[in-house]
């Protein structure tokens, strides 16, 4: 006997034959996903690849990333989830450090700097590495030839906020670039879709906080987040 399943729930109703586009590829992506998975653990545990060798640390990482793959595309999913955690910053960031070095060429010199005991804030913990992640990616398309990428975290002491940097002895920007960098779809790049900055954005306003952006031709950038403790992402 076929049976044939009916989809489910609003996310269905809306997925008629013309508009299955969106939630056609999430699907696919997850088969991929999937695929993948299975091949990062079983190369995990793959007796040629020895415990605590740069090769099992590389794959943690795709391990890491492909986690966080699957949690964006959660959120174009049937049922969105964004959860809140409580994050602390510094140890955030320490965390995904291997990670972002993976980010960058080995001929860039990559230096994290936080502060302990940062206070806690209400956020989405892979929105927050997102977004370091993009800030580095902007650094090191900056950064000609080597150069020097600075990823830090302390307290701001006058407002107790977490001010969050990154900072690049990269090209820095025009006075015009500068201006307009952090709005949707802003680009100078070829292939850059222009959305970096303008998530970056999004997600410290939704904590209530600042992004500023200083640069200088020839000098570099440092663009830096300033994320309240009393501000929650509920609507990122
Ligand atoms: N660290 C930086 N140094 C110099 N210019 C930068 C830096 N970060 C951003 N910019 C400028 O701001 C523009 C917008 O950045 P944004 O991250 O929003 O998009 P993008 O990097 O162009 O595209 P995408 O993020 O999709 O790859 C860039 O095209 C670039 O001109
Ligand atoms: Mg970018």
């Amino acid at each position: 006997m076929t049976t044939i399943g009916e989809a489910k729930g609003a996310w269905a109703e809306t997925a008629t034959d013309g508009n299955i586009h969106t939630p056609g590829i999430v699907h696919d992506l997850g088969n991929m996903m999937q695929v993948l998975g299975s091949a990062l653990g079983l190369l995990q545990r793959h007796p040629a690849i020895a415990a605590n060798s740069e090769p099992q640390a590389l794959l943690s990482g795709a391990i890491f990333a492909l986690e966080r793959v699957r949690s964006l595309a959660r959120q174009l999913g049937p049922q969105p989830r964004i959860n809140i955690d409580q994050v602390q910053v510094g140890t955030c960031i320490l965390e995904i450090e291997q990670v972002l070095r993976m980010a960058v060429p080995p001929r860039i010199s990559l230096s994290v700097e936080v502060e302990p005991d940062l206070p806690v804030l209400l956020c989405n913990r892979h929105c927050l590495e997102n977004v370091l992640l993009n800030l580095i990616r902007n650094a090191c398309d900056a950064v000609e030839g080597s150069g020097r990428i600075v990823v830090s975290a302390r307290l701001e002491r006058r407002t107790q906020r977490v001010l969050v940097e990154v900072a690049d002895n990269g090209t820095g920007m025009s006075a015009e670039v500068l201006e307009r960098a952090a709005a949707p779809y802003f680009t100078t790049k070829a292939s850059g879709t222009g959305l970096g900055l303008a998530m970056a954005k999004r997600f410290t306003s939704a904590l209530q906080g600042d992004l500023t952006i200083m640069s200088a031709r020839g000098e570099g950038t440092t663009v830096s987040l300033a994320l309240s403790a009393a501000g929650t992402v509920r609507a990122f």
